[in-house]
């Protein structure tokens, strides 16, 4: 197996860890990317984010590359630790707000068809970091395998759904999870019983410094009619409760189980609150949605309002479920 050789000083989060030589260190980097990856693999410079976010906000990525598959992934971190340049992991984008400024750095896409991924095995599923959960969903109601369908209707990557149990009708991803493959810090190439990962409610600590790269999916024989009608059955509560612009999904954690978010700020009259082209969904009141010309400066500034109006009604703070990422 090949490990990555990461020092376990290179950082996978999005802080910059020397100021100085930037633009020199990030035009060698790129020239050492461009030789080392294969002429297809896409790398460009000053690349926009807010397409690749569900918000669609955000400023340009300074280097973006999508590596295809796990050796030039490999290539890709080696690279970055050379060149001193930190790495953001970029999944589907849809439960990230990107700052007006972008991200310094180098950001990693995992979309490329190699972590994309989806075979199935009797039970089981394996799947990539970079594939869709909707097609994760299909691809277990053709193989007439039950309890995936709820994956139906969370607009994420596989990936990105593993760092945050992201889960919705009841069920989180972990549930369904019998392996996790992530790849560390140092760079070893890691698979463990996914029950070991300590993942809670809309978070998987392991998962913040180490990068989920796939896993394995279990199952249960079910008749396809069954599955289909449980699909059918999610798809509608979901677009019946939850709105259809841009968005990042639920803004807040709940607070707690009994007490949704969306509830607290609906019970103070909050949807159709906007600033700019942002606003409180008038259909759920825990998604903000851009009604099309919204920034992230805009989406942060309501994030404060509606924070501090229940803070001052309800004496709760309430936290970001949405991961906010970059410079102003
Ligand atoms: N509610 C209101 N007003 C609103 C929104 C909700 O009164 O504007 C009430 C609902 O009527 C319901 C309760 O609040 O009684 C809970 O609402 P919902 O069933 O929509 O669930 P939620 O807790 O708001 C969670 C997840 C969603 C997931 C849904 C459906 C969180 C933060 N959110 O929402 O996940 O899709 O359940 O299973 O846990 C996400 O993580 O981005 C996300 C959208």
């Amino acid at each position: 197996m090949n490990t990555l050789r990461l020092d376990p000083s290179t950082t996978l989060a999005p802080e910059w860890v020397s100021a100085a030589d930037r633009s020199l260190q990030l035009s060698d980097l790129f020239a050492d990317l461009r030789m080392s990856l294969q002429p297809t693999t896409p790398l460009r410079r000053d690349e926009s984010l807010a397409r690749r976010t569900t918000l669609r906000v955000g400023g340009p990525a300074d280097v973006f590359v999508e590596p295809a598959g796990e050796d030039e992934l490999a290539t890709v971190l080696e690279l970055a630790r050379v060149h001193g340049v930190p790495v953001f992991v970029l999944g589907r984008g849809s439960n990230l707000l990107v700052r007006d400024g972008g991200i310094r750095g180098l950001v990693v896409s995992m979309q490329h068809p190699e972590f994309c991924r989806i075979e199935v095995s009797g039970e089981r599923i394996d799947v990539g970091a970079g594939a869709y959960l909707r097609h994760v969903a299909n691809t277990a109601r053709d193989a007439g395998l039950a309890g995936l369908e709820f994956l139906e209707g969370i607009p994420g990557s596989v990936g990105g759904a593993l760092r945050m149990n992201a889960g919705a009708m009841g069920s989180w991803i972990f549930d369904v999870a019998e392996t996790l493959r992530y790849v560390t810090r140092r760079g070893d190439r890691v698979a463990i019983p996914a029950s070991e990962a300590g993942a809670r409610y809309r978070g998987c600590p392991l998962l913040v410094e180490n990068l989920a790269v796939g896993a394995v999916l279990l199952g249960k024989p079910a008749p396809r009619t069954e599955i289909l009608g449980h699909m059918t059955a999610s798809n509608q509560k979901r677009w019946s409760s939850q709105p259809r612009q841009p968005s990042a999904g639920c803004t807040f954690k709940n607070p707690r189980p009994d007490l949704p978010a969306g509830r607290l700020i609906d019970g103070l009259g909050l949807k159709g609150t906007r600033v700019g082209d942002a606003m409180v969904s008038d259909v759920h009141a825990n998604f903000f949605v851009n009604l099309g010309a919204a920034t992230a400066r805009d989406v942060l500034a309501l994030i404060e309002l509606v924070r501090g109006r229940v803070r001052e009604a309800n004496g709760i703070e309430l936290e970001t479920e949405v991961e906010i990422v970059g410079e102003d």
